[in-house]
């Protein structure tokens, strides 16, 4: 058996980590993972899945959710879902597979992040809480953070980061530590300190999303709720973390995270590689799946039954059970469950292909691109 791929437990820590032992923890916390939501960004994909069960290193992004919570010893997590909560509850189940029980919480729409917290009130009650945005994915973890906050007992704590795009975030002014002054999606940011989808609160954050009213994309947004904190004088503490965070709401974040996780992977192969192949560097084979004729070059995963033929893996490409690669070349991409990439000849790159999808060169005079795109899809031609 190959050992499953995690999410780490510790986080660096701006503020010199507070080191805490566990036996100082008080109370009780639960988790609230956010996991409704449109995916607009992410379509096609989206249309029929959620956004938050697209795998990255063939691992649902919400399974990194859960698993990061649970490591940091909260039992309980109430998961926020929309439309796409039949499908999200058959993936997750109870929670018992992690031993945590799962709650589920139904948002009618997508009216924001602190309309999210509003209504998971009867489920939080007087408890504090971590909630944590479904697509986000913190490597590090954030077992310390969470510690800590039951400790020091705060009423908000959250976590920042250095980003390249602050306009695409809620952003945070800091004066010296003290957050002053929180802006969502800001068209000329302050700073370059984004918020990261994972926030502490006792209960005061109730009162707060209550009191604030609907932003301009007509959301109640979590920066709001916590500025209204900031304002009455409440105890909002943050950290800069310092390893890596993704956002995976668009293709290139996803592909990113993809290679990140990927880079973590330990080699291991249960499938087969015919004497003709090479596998070179962290790959993970699944059971069941046939290597012939092919190069696969890590980090790479191939999950199980799958055929790669006369082929080309390349590195940072995931792929998921059921599919076949025959006679093309794939590389830092993701493809889901039981696609079939044949007679390509040429390189699939930065690709996201859904499940069951099939690209096929066929020679069909006479020669010409034939398509049956769904909604919303992206092909570029050479
Ligand atoms: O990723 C960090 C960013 O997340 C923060 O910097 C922003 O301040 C914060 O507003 C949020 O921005 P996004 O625009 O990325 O949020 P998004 O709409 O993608 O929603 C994040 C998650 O919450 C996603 O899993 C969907 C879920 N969600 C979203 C909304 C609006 C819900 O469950 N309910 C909702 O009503």
């Amino acid at each position: 058996m190959c050992k499953r791929l995690g999410i780490g437990n510790e986080i660096a820590d701006t503020n010199g980590g507070a080191g805490l032992e566990p036996a100082q923890v008080k109370g009780k916390m639960k988790g609230l993972i956010l996991s409704g939501g449109r995916g607009t960004r992410l379509r096609p994909i989206t249309y029929t899945s959620a956004k938050q069960l697209v795998p990255v290193a063939n691992k649902p992004i919400l399974y990194y959710g859960i698993e990061c919570i649970r490591d940091a010893g909260i039992g309980d997590i109430g998961i926020i879902v929309g439309d796409t909560q039949c499908e999200i509850e058959a993936a997750v189940g109870d929670g018992s597979r992690w031993g945590v029980k799962i709650a589920y919480i139904r948002q009618q729409e997508p009216l924001g992040l602190a309309h999210a917290v509003k209504i998971a009130e009867p489920y939080l009650g007087e408890d504090h809480f971590v909630m944590y945005l479904g697509d986000n994915l913190v490597k590090d973890g954030i077992t310390s953070l969470v510690r800590e906050f039951e400790v020091e007992r705060p009423n908000a704590q959250i976590l920042l980061a250095h980003v390249d795009n602050p306009q695409e975030f809620g952003v945070a002014e800091l004066n010296g530590d003290h957050v002053v002054h929180l802006v969502e999606k800001p068209k000329e940011p302050q700073s370059d300190l984004a918020l990261v989808g994972v926030y502490m609160f006792d209960h005061h954050i109730f009162e707060a999303v209550k009191a604030i009213q609907p932003s301009a994309r007509n959301e109640l947004e979590i920066t709001d709720a916590i500025q209204y904190l900031i304002d009455r004088g409440y105890r909002v503490r943050s950290h800069i973390i310092g390893g890596w965070w993704k956002d995976t709401g668009k293709l290139e974040d996803m592909l990113e995270a993809n290679r990140l996780m990927l880079d973590a992977l330990e080699r291991c192969v249960e499938g087969s590689v015919a004497e003709d192949s090479q596998i070179h560097g962290k790959v993970v084979i699944g059971a069941g799946s046939r290597v012939i004729h092919s190069e696969v070059r890590g980090p790479a995963i191939i999950g199980e039954n799958c055929l790669i033929e006369s082929s080309y893996v390349g590195p940072f490409t995931s792929i998921q059970s059921g599919v076949q690669i025959i006679e093309s070349e794939v590389e830092h991409s993701i493809i889901l469950e039981n696609s079939r990439v044949i007679h390509i000849g040429s390189r699939i790159e930065d690709s996201l292909l859904g499940k069951n999808v099939e690209v096929r060169r066929n020679h069909r005079k006479p020669r010409a691109y034939r398509l049956m795109l769904g909604d919303s899809s992206q092909v570029n031609l050479p």
